[in-house]
């Protein structure tokens, strides 16, 4: 495999769009509760880093995701800069109203491309998921929010190991149907690799346009900025990262940390690849929530500036 051949698709002049999962992914997983006045301290910053979407909680069962308990009160305490997305997971309908009570922008529908993962992580057959998905996506729209949408274990599962492209063709077709603006792939348990991620893409792009996709690579087993790297060879221009690293997925064993924004950040931005965030504003953040976490965060940026 050749990286930067002719037949390249990175264009550098585009800007990449990064979108800040940290308060949400990165937190979810964490067993120390950050509490409700400093995460809002954290999100107030990251709105002037010059990103433009912020997944900022998640409206789940908080006896599932305790971390996360406070999603009403959090997002009505925030301060909303205009421009930036503030968004938030949504299981079902009973996480729906959450959110409306909120007032969030844009509702993250979620489900998983593999059965048992799906079953453990949501409680539900992926067949049972459609149709509540569905009506929150339909109910999130007539209440004026855009809908992002989520498909887990895409590039492989932590119960049943590879899974079948042609299953994260449907659900992400269905995804698609219910009219959400954006795909995110994750790579929810850091399994992936460049090549598999450029087969994967070859298949996705024959599907869905680049720009309706964002990568969401946890970084696991070290491969992320590899991921990211051949996903921008293949036109990809957004990406999910978690500030300092954090994170991970409750459901899935072994999931620790994010691809981490910073990193990300870093790598663009060394490369001239343009994005819309400011790296000093963004270590700044990463710094203040590192200290709250109470120890070093895997971010290699971070270590290196700190
Ligand atoms: P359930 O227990 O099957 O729900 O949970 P239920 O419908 O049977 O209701 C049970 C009780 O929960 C009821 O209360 C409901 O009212 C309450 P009770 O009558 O017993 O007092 N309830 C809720 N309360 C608040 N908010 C809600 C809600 N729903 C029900 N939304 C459910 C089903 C989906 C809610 C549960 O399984 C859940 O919360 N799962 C979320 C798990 C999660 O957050 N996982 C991590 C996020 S996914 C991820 O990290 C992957 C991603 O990053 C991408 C990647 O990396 O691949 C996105
Ligand atoms: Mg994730």
């Amino acid at each position: 495999m050749i990286l930067f051949n002719g037949s390249s698709k990175m264009n550098d002049s585009k800007i990449i769009t990064v979108n800040e999962v940290g308060p949400r992914d990165g937190l979810q997983n964490e067993q120390i509760f950050v509490s409700t006045e400093d995460k809002i301290a954290w999100i107030n910053q990251l709105s002037y880093t010059g990103l433009k979407y912020i997944e900022v909680t998640s409206f789940v069962n908080p006896k599932w995701i305790p971390a996360l308990a406070d999603a009403v009160e959090l997002v009505k305490g925030i301060e909303r800069v205009p421009g930036v997305i503030y968004a938030s997971l949504v299981p079902n309908r009973r996480g729906l109203e959450r959110a409306l009570e909120a007032n969030i922008d844009e509702v993250a529908v979620f489900m998983s491309a593999s059965e048992t993962h799906n079953q453990k992580n949501i409680n539900k057959s992926i067949n049972e998921t459609f149709p509540i998905l569905e009506e929150v996506a339909k109910e999130s729209l007539a209440a004026g929010k855009s809908v992002r949408g989520y498909i887990s274990t895409v590039f492989g599962c932590p119960y049943e190991g590879s899974v079948n492209v042609k299953e994260v063709i449907t659900v992400s077709e269905a995804l698609f149907d219910m009219g959400i603006r954006e795909l995110s792939l994750g790579d929810t348990i850091g399994v992936a690799n460049p090549r598999q991620v450029r087969e994967i893409l070859e298949i996705f792009l024959k599907h869905f346009p680049a720009d309706r996709l964002a990568m969401h690579f946890h970084d696991t087993r070290g491969t992320a900025m590899a991921n990211v790297l051949v996903s921008l060879e293949m036109g990809i221009t957004k990406f999910d990262g978690s500030l300092g690293g954090l994170g991970g997925c409750p459901y899935a064993p072994g999931a620790s940390g994010n691809l981490a924004t910073d990193d990300l950040v870093y790598m663009l931005h060394a490369m001239g690849i343009e994005t819309d965030v400011d790296d000093e504003k963004l270590l700044s953040a990463a710094r203040f929530i590192q200290e709250k976490m109470g120890r070093p965060l895997p971010s290699h940026t971070l270590q290196a500036c700190s």
